[in-house]
């Protein structure tokens, strides 16, 4: 079995509840204010812990009560904090999270994330058969380092390119799959999609991002389902009728959920519909990290 290696964020998500959002320039009374784990990278990688794989994560906090809290939250769920390094002149990442009607907005304000280098990801070791994952909210010298270095080991490659940014060739080369959901989607292939628009439509702007290179790609639609380019096949998975209460992370579930499966010798077919799985048991739950399920939460769920 390989190990799940995740480079990216470690964020504290200050989330403040609502019964709608507010306008610009509004001002609306909230419910409370509750402080969660966050961060795309921890997110990723506290899932796939949770999921039964083990889970190195490479980032930094700073030397501040953020920075003690998520450590300390991450290294509970069982993910190797080895490589986490805690640094004295930046604050940890922090996420300013508004959560109405199941549907959040988020600001991040990137502090320690934005000083993981490419030095930091050359210090872990990759071997075959590990899955190595990213996202885009550490500068993106580090994400093409630890993505050279985990293919010249052999590993499989992750990426998520959340928040949204254009992927350049050298970076695009060396990703096997790319999990984007519809707004990523929409910029990377340069196309306005929305949400009722047909599955062809998606399929079309999931292949026009493997003109140079083929990835295989999952666009995750939240409650319509994902829709997958694996080898050159489409596939589709429908999303489970659930209760959402917070869909913060479950993008983050997703793609720690998928690495686990693979990371455990799964074909990427199989894990998309588990993932799916414990991506719909995430949105049932409050806040990002403290919302992945355990394996045998998805289990239950599988039935
Ligand atoms: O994907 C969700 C995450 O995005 C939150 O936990 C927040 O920290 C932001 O990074
Ligand atoms: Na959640």
């Amino acid at each position: 079995m390989g190990q799940v290696v995740v480079a990216g964020s470690i964020n504290m998500d200050v989330v403040a509840t609502a019964d709608r959002h507010p306008a610009i320039g509004e001002t609306v009374a909230g419910r409370e204010v509750l402080y969660f784990p966050g961060g795309k990278g921890a997110n990723q990688a506290v899932a796939a812990a949770k999921l039964g794989a083990a889970t190195m994560l490479i980032g930094r906090t700073g030397a501040d009560a953020f920075g003690r809290d998520t450590r300390a939250f991450l290294s509970m769920q069982g993910v190797d904090l080895a490589h986490v390094r805690e640094i004295a002149d930046a604050g940890t990442g922090t996420a300013v999270i508004t959560v109405a009607q199941a549907d959040n907005t988020i600001i991040v304000i990137p502090g320690a994330n934005a000083l993981v280098s490419a030095t930091d990801v050359s210090a872990s070791v990759i071997r075959q058969g590990d899955v190595a994952v990213s996202q885009f909210e550490i500068p993106l010298p580090a994400v093409t380092a630890f993505f050279a270095r985990a293919r010249a080991a052999g590993a499989i490659t992750i990426l998520n390119p959340a928040p949204a940014m254009p992927i350049d060739r050298e970076l695009m080369a060396l990703v096997d799959i790319l999990i984007v959901n519809e707004s990523e989607l929409s910029l990377l292939a340069g196309l306005e999609l929305h949400d009722t628009d047909p599955d062809a439509r998606f399929v079309d702007a999931a292949s026009t991002l493997q003109t140079d290179h083929r990835p295989n790609i999952c666009v995750t639609l939240g409650r319509r389902g994902v829709i997958a380019l694996v080898d050159g096949e489409v596939h589709l998975e429908t999303a489970r009728l659930v209760k959402a209460i917070d869909t913060t992370g479950a993008g983050d579930c997703f793609v720690g959920a998928i690495a686990a499966r693979l990371a455990d010798g799964h074909s990427l077919q199989s894990a998309i519909g588990y993932a799916n799985v414990a991506a719909s048991l995430c949105v049932q739950r409050m806040g990002a990290g403290p919302s992945m399920p355990t394996a045998q939460e998805v289990s239950d769920a599988i039935g």
